[in-house]
């Protein structure tokens, strides 16, 4: 048995996340999850709010509420969203918990003692007419590198470059508006990156089989100009894990604290603690630590692009760096990103579908479907409701719905609410068996490869296969002269339903459990010889007919959401 640790991006705390948040990195991390344990894999499944930094900072401050209960509220109201989408994780964790900041201050510590962080007087930029330093999302400008005009203190959205607040090009304060700012001595902590580089670039030409998409970004940021720079680690801020070394204090680093994006990676491996603390495993360390039997672990990460950076390069350093025996990632997924009707979805601007609108309209399956069968894996995608509607109404309703209601109706009405007896199989069935076999095992190849459209695809034709078969069989008009072969078509279709129910589960699991419950099914185990799975539900098994699986959106319903959802949500 195979073991799979397997994290998502940890989404940040501040509101409700939009649909691109979702295939950007939890959606695909949970379909690969479902599918290996599908297999009979043994699977480490996490994921947590991402709770410290400017972005909670700044929207518990527009929420008006303090920072922690606003965590607190939002982490809720994430889990609860997550659970809506079937989001299947072991544990799904924050990064403001007390393991976590144990563990990143242990981790300075190491860094430090491995001479990899050096304290840095430099100038921040301050803000007069806030009475503070802007970190981060604190200010806006234009990237030095793109351009872009609303390049962010520490990112710019647009190129993914890593920036530093000091680099924008006519930069202000986003609390106040004010471009009243100056450079102001201060302290930081530097994470030595750069130490790091041929280690790094070695690291990743070693993984071959990475996407482009990844390798790419990472080889861009170690090599482009002065090559891979140190990163500073510690912040500004109230909110956020304090600098320390280790458990000690850390001379001039008082009021400080450690920037988000040191903190929050290692809340992948805290996490696996909080776990623990949750009462729901015993042994975090055999999926973190190399010499606790994580050696034979495989570690697939899931993001957006523009985590990419760091994910291959700070999070690697902090784990190389360290010296310790801590798993590190075995393939990095990476994503681009999802447009929304003609231009982007926005949390800022509150453009698009947002998470728990979605569900408010139509069932998980529904927008599970549509995300990963349009993941946005070679180049962005766009979601637009005639797409979507098209979608849902020919994959799902059409092929799949169609398929299961109309053979499990027409047994009811021409034999019983049981598999028929009688009857064998002949060409035609082999014949679907032999092409069924060749696509599960190129359906099993793409989820391997974590090529979520492709196995979308695939799945997908699995579908139609089904259909075309009971299209050219015709089972109402072989009754007719034949019942007994009749009976052998429809205890195909029955038994294809319930390796139908399999195989999609990582897709579509709510309908996956329905299907397998009219089925009168227990057994859901990953089809080896298809055939075999064929024969799976015996004749006189009892099943029930479902209610129908997806209902079609009308012209109607389309246009409606189309206006909805055409404004922006505040
Ligand atoms: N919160 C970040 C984002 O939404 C992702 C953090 S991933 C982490 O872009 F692992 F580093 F936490
Ligand atoms: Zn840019």
């Amino acid at each position: 048995m195979a073991r799979h640790l397997i994290t998502s991006a940890l989404p940040y705390i501040n509101g409700i996340k939009h649909l691109g948040n979702l295939v950007g990195s939890q959606l695909p991390a949970d379909l690969f999850a479902r599918y290996q344990r599908g297999r009979g894999n043994e699977v480490m499944f996490i994921c947590a709010t991402d709770e410290h930094g400017t972005p909670a900072e700044l929207a518990a401050a527009k929420a008006g509420q303090d920072v922690a209960s606003y965590c607190a509220e939002l982490h809720e109201k994430q889990a609860e969203i997550a659970a809506g989408f079937g989001l299947s994780f072991d544990h799904f964790g924050r990064s403001s918990s007390e393991e976590n900041k144990q563990l990143t201050q242990h981790f300075a510590g190491v860094l430090a003692d491995k001479g990899l962080i050096r304290e840095v007087s430099e100038n921040q930029m301050y803000s007069n007419a806030d009475g503070r330093y802007l970190p981060d999302r604190y200010i806006e400008g234009t990237c030095p590198n793109c351009g872009f005009d609303s390049a962010r203190g520490d990112q710019c959205d647009n190129c993914t470059k890593q920036l530093d607040p000091v680099d924008l090009i006519n930069p202000y304060s986003t609390i106040s508006g004010s471009t009243d700012l100056e450079m102001r001595a201060t302290k930081h902590l530097y994470l030595g990156q750069s130490q790091m580089k041929n280690q790094l670039n070695d690291w990743i030409d070693s993984k071959g089989d990475w996407p482009v998409l990844t390798t790419s970004i990472a080889k861009k940021w170690l090599n482009d100009g002065d090559g891979l720079q140190d990163r500073g680690i510690t912040r500004d801020l109230d909110w956020g894990v304090p600098v320390k070394r280790g458990d000690q204090d850390w001379d001039g680093m008082e009021g400080k604290v450690f920037y988000v994006w040191f903190d929050a990676p290692i809340e992948y491996i805290a996490c696996a603690q909080e776990w623990v603390a949750a009462g729901k495993g015993t042994d975090w360390e055999r999926w973190w630590r190399t010499d606790k039997g994580a050696d034979d672990v495989t570690y697939t990460q899931f993001m957006g692009k523009d985590n990419v950076p760091f994910h291959t390069l700070s999070f690697p350093s902090t784990i190389l760096g360290s010296g310790e025996p801590w798993k590190l990632v075995d393939y990095i997924k990476s994503f681009n990103y999802l447009n929304y009707d003609g231009g982007q979805f926005s949390t800022s601007r509150g453009r698009g579908v947002f998470q728990d609108q979605a569900l408010a309209i139509l069932p998980a399956d529904y927008w599970r479907w549509w995300l990963l069968s349009h993941a946005p894996e070679s180049s962005d995608s766009e979601f637009t409701w005639e797409n979507f509607q098209q979608s849902v109404n020919k994959d799902l309703a059409d092929v799949l719905g169609n398929f299961v209601s109309r053979i499990t109706k027409f047994c009811r009405s021409k034999f019983t609410e049981a598999v028929p007896e009688g009857g064998s199989f002949s060409d035609p069935e082999q014949a679907l068996i032999d092409d069924l076999t060749t696509k599960v095992r190129a359906y099993e190849g793409f989820m391997e490869a974590k090529e979520v459209r492709k196995a979308a695809q695939e799945l997908r034709s699995i579908w139609v296969a089904g259909n075309e078969y009971l299209q050219a069989a015709a089972p109402w008009s072989t009754f007719k002269t034949d019942p007994e072969q009749a009976a052998a078509q429809v205890r195909l279709g029955l038994n294809l339903i319930r390796l139908y129910a399999v195989l999609s589960a990582p897709f579509i699991p709510f309908t996956s459990a329905k299907m397998l419950e009219a089925m009168g099914a227990s057994d859901d185990s990953w089809p080896g010889d298809v055939a075999e799975a064929l024969n799976a539900l015996p004749a006189g098994h009892a099943f029930a007919v479902p209610d129908v699986l997806f209902a079609k959106i009308s012209d109607e319903q389309r246009e409606e959401w189309q206006e909805k959802f055409s404004g922006t949500r505040d």
